[in-house]
C-alpha cells in the first residue's frame, strides 16, 4: 500500500517570466536587456507558452500528474498603474480551464520574482503602497478567476534576497555574507562587485524613472528594505483572496535549505535559519500551507557555511548534488505547523538520468517524512521545461522537458515518465 495519501498532488513548477517569453514589462525584461546587465542572455521568446501553453499542459497530462503549479504574470495583468487587462485575465482562465480539464489541480503563484516596471517608479518592493497595490491585484485574478483556482501561492521564494546573500551572491546586501563558501567576486569583495555593476544599474533605474537607490526588484534587493513589505503584501493578499473565494487554499514559498549543523556550528546555525526561515513563522500563521523549495544542503560549523567535501557531485548550478536535503528540510520545516506542499524540488543536469537518481532519492524522503506522520501533501518537480534560469540564461536545464528555442519543439525526457509512473503508482486519486 503506498504511503502516499489520496489526492496527494503530483506534478511540476513553472514560472511565467521563465516560460511565457515577451514579458516586456516586467522589471526583469529592463535589467535583461539594459547594457552592461549581469544577465548572460536575456529572456527572450522563452520557451514561448504564452503560445504554447495547451501542447505544454496536454504533455504534462499524458505524462500521469495529476497537479500543475504555474504563475500569472503581475506585469501582464496590470500593465498600467491600475488599468487589469481583461484579455490577459482571459488568457490565463483558458489556462486554468485547460489545467481543469486535463485533471491537473493548479497550484498559482501571483508573484514569481517579477513585478510590472511601473511598480519600481513607486520604489518597487521598498515602497509603502506596494502590499496594498498587490493585495489588489490578488483581488482582481481572484474576483476573475477564483472558480478555478483552488491554490494560491502568494509570493515565490519571499525570502530569496536573504538566502543570495547568505550565500554570498546578494548584490545589495547589508553586511558580507557569514559563510567561507562565498563565490568569489562577490562575497569577497561587496565594494567592487557593487561598483562593477552600478553603471548598468543606474541605466536600469533610468529606464524606469527611478534613481539606482529607489530601484527594487523583488530578488535583488536588500533583504531589511524589501522583507518587511513582502510580509505585509503576503498577508494582505491573503485577506483579499480569502474574502473573495473562502475555500481557495493560500501560502506562500520559500526557499529552504537542509540546514546541517556540525560541531561546533550550533549558533552560526541557528542565526541562518532564523534569518532565512524562522523570522517569517508569525506571517504565516493564519496560512492555509507552507510551500517549500529546495534544492541542495548547507553544512555549517563555527565559521559559517563549510565549503562542500571534496570530490562531491554538484549540479550544473555549483552545488552539491544532494537530494536527500529535501528530507532533511521537510524535517525542519514542520516547526511552522503548517501542511507542506513541496513547490518545488529540482536538479540542473544535461544527464537526465542523474534526474531520475534524484527524483528518486527525493521522493524516497518524502515518504520517510509522511511516515513518520508528518503532513506533505505534495511534490511538485521544478520545472516542466528546460526554462529560463535567471541571470544565467538558458544553460541550466531542470526541465522534464526539453525545449529546441529555435524551432520550439518539445522533447519529454525520460525523467518525465519516470515522474509520471511514480505519481500513477502511488494512487488512486481523488
Ligand atoms: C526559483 C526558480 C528557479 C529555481 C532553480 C528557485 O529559486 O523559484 O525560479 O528557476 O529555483 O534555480
Amino acid at each position: 500500500m503506498s504511503t502516499f495519501p489520496n489526492g496527494f498532488l503530483w506534478g511540476a513548477a513553472t514560472a511565467a517570466h521563465q516560460i511565457e517569453g515577451g514579458n516586456t514589462n516586467s522589471d526583469s525584461w529592463v535589467l535583461e536587456y539594459t547594457p552592461g546587465t549581469i544577465f548572460q542572455e536575456p529572456s527572450g521568446d522563452a520557451c514561448d507558452h504564452y503560445r504554447l501553453f495547451r501542447d505544454d499542459i496536454r504533455l504534462l497530462k499524458e505524462l500521469g500528474l495529476n497537479a500543475y503549479r504555474l504563475s500569472i504574470e503581475w506585469a501582464r495583468v496590470e500593465p498600467a498603474d491600475g488599468f487589469i487587462s481583461d484579455a490577459a485575465l482571459r488568457h490565463y482562465y483558458d489556462v486554468l480551464e485547460l489545467c481543469h480539464d486535463c485533471a491537473l489541480t493548479p497550484i498559482v503563484t501571483l508573484h514569481h520574482f517579477t513585478s510590472p516596471r511601473w511598480l519600481m517608479k513607486q520604489g518597487g518592493w521598498g515602497g509603502s503602497e506596494t502590499p496594498a497595490r498587490f493585495a489588489d491585484y490578488a483581488r482582481a485574478v481572484m474576483e476573475a478567476l477564483g472558480a478555478q483556482i483552488p491554490y494560491v501561492c502568494t509570493i515565490n521564494e519571499a525570502n530569496i534576497n536573504t538566502i543570495l546573500a547568505q550565500l554570498g551572491f546578494g548584490l545589495y546586501m547589508d553586511e558580507a555574507p557569514a559563510t567561507t563558501a562565498a563565490p568569489v567576486g562577490i562575497g569577497e569583495g561587496l565594494a567592487e562587485a557593487r561598483s562593477a555593476v552600478s553603471a548598468w544599474w543606474e541605466a536600469c533605474a533610468r529606464e524606469m524613472n527611478t534613481t539606482p537607490d529607489q530601484l527594487k526588484p523583488a530578488n535583488f534587493s536588500t533583504p531589511a528594505d524589501v522583507e518587511p513589505p513582502l510580509m505585509a503584501a503576503h498577508v494582505q493578499a491573503r485577506q483579499a483572496i480569502k474574502a473573495v473565494r473562502p475555500e481557495t487554499q493560500v501560502g506562500i514559498t520559500l526557499a529552504l535549505h537542509d540546514w546541517q549543523v556540525l560541531p561546533g556550528g550550533e549558533e552560526q546555525a541557528a542565526r541562518l535559519k532564523h534569518d532565512a526561515f524562522e523570522k517569517w513563522l508569525p506571517t504565516l500563521a493564519d496560512d492555509d500551507f507552507l510551500g517549500v523549495q529546495n534544492y541542495t544542503r548547507q553544512r555549517i560549523g563555527p565559521e559559517g557555511v563549510l565549503p562542500d567535501e571534496e570530490g562531491v557531485e554538484l549540479t550544473q548550478m555549483g552545488y552539491e548534488f544532494y537530494p536527500e536535503a529535501l528530507e532533511g528540510m521537510i524535517r525542519q520545516a514542520a516547526v511552522a505547523g503548517l501542511p507542506m506542499i513541496v513547490t518545488e524540488n529540482g536538479v540542473s543536469t544535461e544527464d537526465d538520468s542523474r534526474r531520475v537518481a534524484f527524483i528518486d532519492r527525493a521522493v524516497t524522503g518524502v515518504e520517510r517524512c509522511l511516515a513518520d506522520g508528518l503532513d506533505v501533501r505534495g511534490y511538485l518537480y521544478w520545472s516542466a521545461l528546460d526554462n529560463f534560469e535567471w541571470a544565467l540564461g538558458y544553460r541550466p536545464k531542470f526541465g522534464l522537458i526539453a525545449v529546441d528555442r529555435a524551432t520550439q519543439q518539445r522533447w519529454v525526457k525520460p525523467s518525465a515518465h519516470h515522474l509520471g509512473q511514480i505519481c500513477l503508482h502511488n494512487g488512486p486519486f481523488e
